[in-house]
């Protein structure tokens, strides 16, 4: 079977800059760069740069796009764009940025061959995935739905350089450069599933593609179905799913590393809701139609487990996704009804619109009974999340501290902004109920500490964390890094974790 996404491999290669063959040279160019930085360049534009600068014509602010024609033949690029890096911190998350934005306007151009110059501070590995990472992502492209539209034009030809580099370290960074652009595919293809509508992607076709991209990579998938889901006892996955026509579906993925140890057991575990009405507790029309990306969690499970097989993570990995639709049926479970979880914890359904946190609680018992030893689970949650945090930043909820903490780094690493959110144990009143052990909802106040506090129950004290990415997920306004629509978030933090020191207790 051909793969089902196959793309060539980004070209990796050291300086001069003038040896490199390319339509377009992209440099990342900070604000105290004189006009001789990145050697030669101005020289090979005929003084373009210089004047460019001192006419004040581009200066280097974050994201601006410079270009000027090499008219120096003993230089192989056509073109040169200066990307500006501004006047802050140059380390790799800027560098993935610069990368993406500059590939997209390469894009644009329909350029055909581009090369990017990893120019930034830190680790030139870091540097170097982090540009390929950005590349890749500048891919994406969300528009099959469009029959009016030509077929975009395939993605240019990449190259990372890393400039002046010698022999040991551009091997290495090569690596780097192969990791970036696998990351990078898997990020693109959590985003092309969170951008497919409901219809398209129902609970089984979305376990049937996921296991596809995942299996194909030797991830074992198991799709459990919904008599199987009933004999586990998962009462809080089926009670979500009553209200829908379409079956539920419970997707296990198996990463098992021959010769790794049996434990530490990374459990990864995503909320794979194909669309959230909200049920009987139903959702008003206004932008309803963006629920559709409420599998956004367990997209980047799935995607991430690819990324961790290609990768070949050391270690053994777990991904658990409940995926079903939440609608407002006949048979639908109504506010009020008490359902009983696989954990034996029985949950009182006061809004069926909290229903992520339902279908959860049965992952997590799952993760856990199947061995996991740490607990990430990462969710399209809850509203809250983005009144605490904005578009910006994922909530970070979970324990001990240092685990949170150190998915926390992993995240900073990986370019995905997270935040920690508290846990205190007083939150865990609001959540009281008069006649079942909990309820699904803890009212208005610290809405999505109370959503986290419902899922500590299943973790059961294993050392867990809960990523809420209701308000990263999706981007509702362009940034020139990061177009409309899905983002991928989380990806490349879960992949990152699977090379990770797993020894929190
Ligand atoms: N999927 C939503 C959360 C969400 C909201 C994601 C906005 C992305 C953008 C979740 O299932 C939900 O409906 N949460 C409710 C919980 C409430 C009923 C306690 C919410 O946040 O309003
Ligand atoms: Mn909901
Ligand atoms: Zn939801």
């Amino acid at each position: 079977m051909p793969l089902a996404y196959s793309s060539p491999p980004i070209v990796c290669t050291g300086g001069p800059l003038s040896a490199i063959d390319a339509d377009l040279l992209i440099i990342p160019w900070f604000e105290d760069d004189g006009p001789g930085a990145a050697a030669g360049v101005d020289g090979a534009t005929g003084g373009e740069i210089a004047r460019a600068l001192s006419a004040r014509e581009f200066q280097a602010k974050t994201y601006e796009l410079f270009l000027a024609t090499v008219n120096d033949s003993s230089w192989r690029a056509r073109r040169v764009a200066l990307i500006g890096g501004g006047s802050g911190e140059r380390g790799s998350a800027l560098i993935r940025r610069l990368a993406t934005t500059a590939g997209l306007a390469a894009r644009q151009r329909r350029v055909g061959r581009v090369a990017f110059a990893v120019r930034g501070a830190g680790d030139p590995l870091e540097l170097a995935q982090a540009a390929a990472e950005g590349l890749t992502l500048a891919e994406f492209h969300p528009g099959k739905y469009k029959t009016a539209d030509p077929a975009p034009a395939p993605p240019p030809v990449w190259t990372v350089v890393m400039i002046d580099a010698e022999d040991r370290l551009l091997s290495e960074g090569c690596g780097a450069v192969a990791r970036g652009r696998i990351l990078g595919e898997c990020s693109n293809m959590a985003r092309e599933l969170a951008n497919e509508p409901g219809n398209a992607l129902t609970p089984r076709e979305f376990a049937n593609r996921t296991a596809a991209l995942a299996s194909e990579v030797g991830v074992e998938v198991e799709i459990l179905d919904e008599r199987q889901i009933e004999a586990l006892g998962m009462g809080l996955l089926l009670g979500v799913a009553r209200g829908s026509a379409e079956p539920p579906r419970l997707i296990v993925f198996r990463y098992n590393p021959p010769g790794a140890p049996e434990k530490p057991l990374l459990g990864l575990v995503g909320k794979g809701i194909t669309f959230d009405t909200g049920g009987i507790s139903i959702k008003p029309a206004e932008k309803m139609e963006q629920m559709k990306d409420d599998m956004a969690g367990g997209a980047a499970v799935a995607c991430a487990m690819r990324a961790i097989a290609l990768l070949k993570a050391p270690m053994r990995v777990l991904g658990v996704v409940p995926t079903t639709e939440n609608m407002p049926g006949g048979r639908a479970i109504k506010p009020g009804d008490v359902l009983k979880s696989a954990a034996g914890k029985t949950v009182e359904v006061i809004n069926t619109d909290a229903e992520g946190r339902l279908i959860l609680g049965d992952g997590l018992w799952y993760a856990r009974k199947l061995g996991a030893t740490h607990l990430v689970d990462v969710a399209t949650l809850t509203g809250a999340v983005v009144v605490a945090l904005g578009k910006i930043t994922s909530g970070l909820f979970g324990a001990p501290e240092a685990w949170v903490d150190q998915v926390r780094r992993a995240a900073d690493r990986a370019g995905d902004r997270a935040w920690p959110m508290p846990l205190f144990d007083e939150y865990r009143d609001q959540i009281k109920s008069d006649i079942a052990d909990m309820m699904n909802t803890g009212g208005r106040a610290a809405g999505s500490i109370t959503a986290a506090m419902f899922l500590k129950e299943f973790a059961d004290g294993l050392p867990w964390v809960h990523m809420d990415i209701a308000g990263t997920a999706w981007a509702d306004e362009a940034k020139p890094y990061l177009p409309k629509g899905p983002s991928g978030v989380a990806v490349r933090t879960l992949a990152a974790l699977a090379f990770e020191k797993l020894d929190v207790k």
